[in-house]
């Protein structure tokens, strides 16, 4: 990894030149002028520090605080992932992944975005609760027609880990590239002497081609979704480029989310202790060790990595696969290494911040979305409630509304359950959950099985609700809910 680090190393020392340029005239001018009368200091700007992962992290165009303007284009790039492996991409920018955006909560972001495909497109700014305006659902905005523009502006409502994609044609858009990480942070955000933004994916490719094989023409495509063949970290086929490096002694930020298709990523850490801080969103009021994070698509962990030993800390992921004689196994795949180098420091955790947990609310209504296949004479469809890309709005809840949602799922496929624009909490026999705590965007509902959680419609418009496995939205499995404003 040593080019891309050294590669991030400078983005970022660019970033801060840029903030630093970017203060008003008060921090010069005070110190040598006293003419320049300053009624209020402004606020000293949250450093953003360096990103480790993404080849590029945007630059902020704009020299007023307070303003994140950056430039995304969607053009077509001839991309390298690993060995022999080398593809006409859908990109953000000529990259895969897409650059990262770096801002503050509260900052306002303002994105030109330019439409070079051949094809509508739109960007979807997976998690945030920010209007519905400028949230990517082709039915709200119109989808940005090839060689058009458009300009995303919201400001930034929380902190946390969340990512961009394209809402038209996902299912191939995002499996071709375009997926980039959206950092948020905020003053409570402990310093760590390295923070790693880390975006987990597969592909499915053809060795025998130089084109990735065609959508949704098998029938493990059509109940499965595409599950690949190569798995990509930050872009390149795991094992591809030189581990990390770290001490010991030292701790990190891991900032990790899943834009495959459809795998469901088992990961573990090995050779250092590690605790998770967030999941999608907020942070978590406690955060947590445990042995393996069950990662859908979608869904982001953060996670702190404490390295209490030198040698190699392997990020692996547990793929099931069958073998000669059919039976399922798991199968260790080596995603990512960090050497750590020996030290006599030890481990000092920075301390996690006091979060207050969201105040508990009494359930307004209950709904239930029943998750479905069927046979039709357009082949197999899936379902929310009976319906595929049902027209009508799914429900209709007022601005403010708690509502308890069972999501059933009758078929042995599972579904990561995708709702945006709100935040929701996995419930169990009405007590908040161990296994995924915290405000969530998106849940698995394995086979067969049943989860609860509770929502809060805080946030009024028209909102996308899905399953985030891409050829099961593209196959039907897809509504809006409304949010009616308060009055
Ligand atoms: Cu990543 Cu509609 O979502
Ligand atoms: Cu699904």
């Amino acid at each position: 990894m040593f080019t891309r680090s050294v590669l991030a190393i400078l983005t970022s020392a660019l970033v801060l030149t840029a903030c630093s340029d970017s203060e008003p005239p008060f921090a010069a001018d005070a110190a040598t002028d006293s003419m320049v009368m300053i009624e209020e200091p402004p606020p000293a700007e949250l450093l953003l520090p360096d990103l480790w992962g993404p080849a590029v992290v945007l630059d902020d165009e704009n020299p007023e605080p307070g303003i994140v303007e950056v430039t995304l284009t969607a053009q077509y790039q001839t991309i390298t992932l690993g060995d022999g492996m080398t593809y006409e991409m859908m990109t953000y920018n000529g990259l895969v992944p897409g650059p990262a955006i770096h801002a503050r909560v509260g900052d306002e972001v303002v994105v030109h975005f330019q439409n070079n495909l051949d094809q509508p497109t739109t960007i979807h700014w997976h998690g945030l609760r920010i209007s519905d305006q400028m949230d990517g659902n082709p039915r709200i905005q119109n989808p940005v027609e090839a060689g058009e523009s458009f300009e995303y502006r919201y400001v930034v409502p929380e902190a946390g880990t969340f990512w961009y994609h394209p809402h038209v044609r996902e299912h191939i858009q995002i499996e071709r590239g375009m997926y980039g990480m959206l950092i948020v942070r905020d003053e409570l955000d402990p310093e760590y002497d390295l923070e790693r933004a880390i975006a987990l994916d597969d592909i499915l490719i053809d060795p025998d081609s130089e084109y990735l094989p065609p959508h949704l023409m098998s029938h493990p495509e059509i109940m499965h979704g595409r599950n690949g063949n190569v798995l990509l970290m930050n872009g390149r086929e795991i094992g591809y480029e030189a581990p990390g490096t770290a001490t010991r002694g030292q701790v990190e930020r891991w900032r990790m989310v899943n834009t495959a298709n459809a795998r469901t990523m088992e990961l573990s850490i090995e050779g250092a202790s590690f605790r998770v801080l967030a999941l999608d969103g907020g942070k978590l009021v406690t955060p947590y060790e445990t042995a393996r994070l069950q990662m859908p698509v979608g869904r982001r962990f953060d996670v702190e990595v404490a390295y209490d030993t030198a040698g190699t800390v392997e990020l692996t992921s547990h793929v099931l696969s069958r073998d000669a004689t059919g039976d399922i196994v798991e199968i260790p795949l080596p995603v990512f290494t960090v050497e750590v180098a020996d030290s006599t420091e030890t481990v000092q955790r920075p301390e996690w911040p006091t979060i207050s947990a969201p105040a508990a609310r009494t359930v307004d209504r209950e709904v239930e979305l029943v998750f479905d296949v069927v046979n039709t004479e357009m082949g197999t469809m899936w379902q929310i409630n009976g319906v595929s890309h049902r027209e009508e709005p799914l429900f209709t809840f007022q601005e403010g509304e708690t509502v308890r949602m069972r999501l059933r799922n009758l078929v042995g496929p599972e579904h990561p359950f995708h709702l945006h624009g709100q935040w929701f909490e996995v419930v169990n026999n009405g007590q908040r959950h161990t296994d995924a705590p915290g405000m969530l965007d998106t849940v698995l509902v394995p086979g067969l099985e049943e989860v609860e959680v509770i929502a809060y419609f805080d946030n009024p418009g028209t909102w996308m609700t899905h399953c985030h496995i891409l050829e099961h939205a593209q196959l039907g499995m897809m509504a809006e809910i409304v949010v009616e404003p308060a009055e």
